[in-house]
């Protein structure tokens, strides 16, 4: 079995003899390297026990994630004081003592985290990935290694607690971000040319690395993030995964440490990975990671479902960023997205949790998922009267709209399917889903209905 033909259905239902089988193949899978963090380790055929212990238990490891499919980013730190977004020291060149003074600033809101969990699942989100540490050094954690961290400076509070804690009674999955880049520390940039400096950093960054996996329970993913200036050899990052899995067994790993991890991270764009790798999109809803007081540039539910969708189509995963303002509460905007977001899910999210990788795509008004034989239709740009697929390969048995359950006409030949006798008004915001039931896997040929006699 190759690792493409394990979808996010099956991994439900597979038994441990499949996930093996699956592990060994995972060697055959090509992993996607073209990321501007780069990943320096080519060979795709480990040798070290600890790479093949990861791959091993990946499929299981894994296994919940590819059904949470939709989660929620959250970029918060000092620089929200700003407001001038996350890159705000770098990009105004604030000098340290200049910057120091939001970390003071810096005075979230009690039970803010709490709103924030509350939010994801209102979404229809299943999982939480929460900055533990952002470029500007800031650790939103209590630690034994730096001063500027939320316990010593204006929080006085372990937010890192508190976040697991909010996310965990919300039944959300737990992941903590980590930017290896650190513009504050003054071995960050140092490291590069200095092997003194650099040793220091590397134990520094493996220390604060094992503080937030050590000090919380379990955590179900670690985010890096840029591993400027240093590679693999510099960040020492084979040894750092080593400790990563003795500290949390079933932890997952993106591919920011230079090395490929468990996924990939397409970022504020949607592209498959291809072999069979997991991957995920992580995006903006509005420009910004963190909050930006003067972006306007919200992106609409019909966006932000049709990427989602999209993603689900391919087997992705989505993670949908919120950057909540200083005192820890979400803008208003982003607040409203969400919870439209989440009732659409409530009405339709058969069609996107647990499904299969969908092949037919070519369509102007609708986008596809797809379950077992059930192809789901979503409707984007609702045309009233009918709505169509070409060349669609195999029988339909029934159709209804998913959200009312209320069946839909249908003409079928072997040129594809008509659904008609549709209102003039779409019946579900912001996109209307058809369940169309078939008789064996939909695939969809155009080629062949463009080449077809009937169509003259
Ligand atoms: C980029 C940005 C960073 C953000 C991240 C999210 O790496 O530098 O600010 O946290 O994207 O993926």
């Amino acid at each position: 079995m190759k690792a493409f033909d394990q979808t996010r259905r099956n991994l439900l239902i597979g038994g441990s003899t499949s996930l093996a089988a699956v592990a060994t193949g995972l060697y055959a899978q090509t992993p996607t390297h073209a990321q501007p963090w780069g990943v320096d380790n080519t060979s795709i055929w480990p040798t070290d026990p600890e790479q093949i212990r990861e791959d091993h238990t990946r499929i299981q490891r894994m296994a919940w994630w590819h059904q949470a499919t939709f989660g929620m980013f959250i970029h918060f730190g000092p620089y929200a004081v700003l407001g001038h977004g996350e890159w705000a020291i770098n990009r105004e060149a604030i000098p340290i003592p200049e910057y120091s003074r939001y970390g003071k600033e810096f005075l979230p809101a009690a039970g803010c985290a709490a709103g924030w969990a509350k939010l994801a699942k209102l979404a229809g989100m299943k999982y939480m990935v929460l900055t533990a540490k952002h470029h500007d050094g800031f650790c939103n954690f209590n630690s034994r290694l730096t001063n500027w961290c939320s316990t010593k400076q204006g929080p006085q509070r372990d937010l890192v607690q508190e976040y697991v804690k909010a996310a965990r009674d919300e039944g959300m999955r737990v992941g903590l971000y980590y930017s290896l880049m650190d513009w504050h520390h003054p071995d960050g940039a140092r490291c590069f040319s200095d092997e003194g400096a650099r040793l220091r950093f590397v134990d520094y960054t493996h220390g604060l690395i094992r503080e937030i996996l050590t000090n919380y329970g379990k955590i179900d993913v670690l985010w890096f993030d840029v591993p400027w200036p240093l590679d693999a050899t510099g960040w020492e990052s084979e040894r750092m995964n080593k400790m990563i899995f003795d500290l949390q067994p079933e932890i997952i790993v993106n591919d920011r440490n230079r090395l490929p991890g468990d996924f990939s991270t397409p970022e504020q764009r949607i592209e498959a990975a291809t072999g069979g790798r997991a991957w995920e999109s992580c995006m903006t809803l509005n420009d910004n990671w963190g909050y930006q007081i003067g972006d306007e540039a919200w992106k609409s539910p019909l966006t932000i479902l049709r990427n989602l969708i999209t993603c689900v189509r391919d087997q992705g995963n989505y993670l949908l960023n919120i950057g909540p303002s200083a005192d820890g509460s979400v803008p208003v905007p982003a607040q409203k997205i969400l919870a439209e977001v989440g009732e659409w899910l409530n009405r339709n999210g058969d069609s996107i949790f647990a499904t299969d990788h969908c092949q037919i795509r070519q369509n102007n008004t609708s986008i596809y998922t797809r379950k077992g034989n059930t192809l789901y239709m979503h409707i984007f740009a609702w045309a009233g009267d009918y709505a169509a697929i070409a060349g669609l390969q195999t029988k339909v048995l029934s159709a209804k709209f998913l959200a009312s359950g209320q069946p839909v006409h249908f003409i079928q030949n072997r040129l594809g399917v008509r659904f008609t006798d549709l209102p003039n008004r779409a019946p579900d915001s912001p996109l209307t889903t058809i369940a169309i039931e078939c008789s064996s896997e939909p695939t969809q040929n155009t080629p062949w209905e463009r080449a077809s006699d009937e169509l003259r």
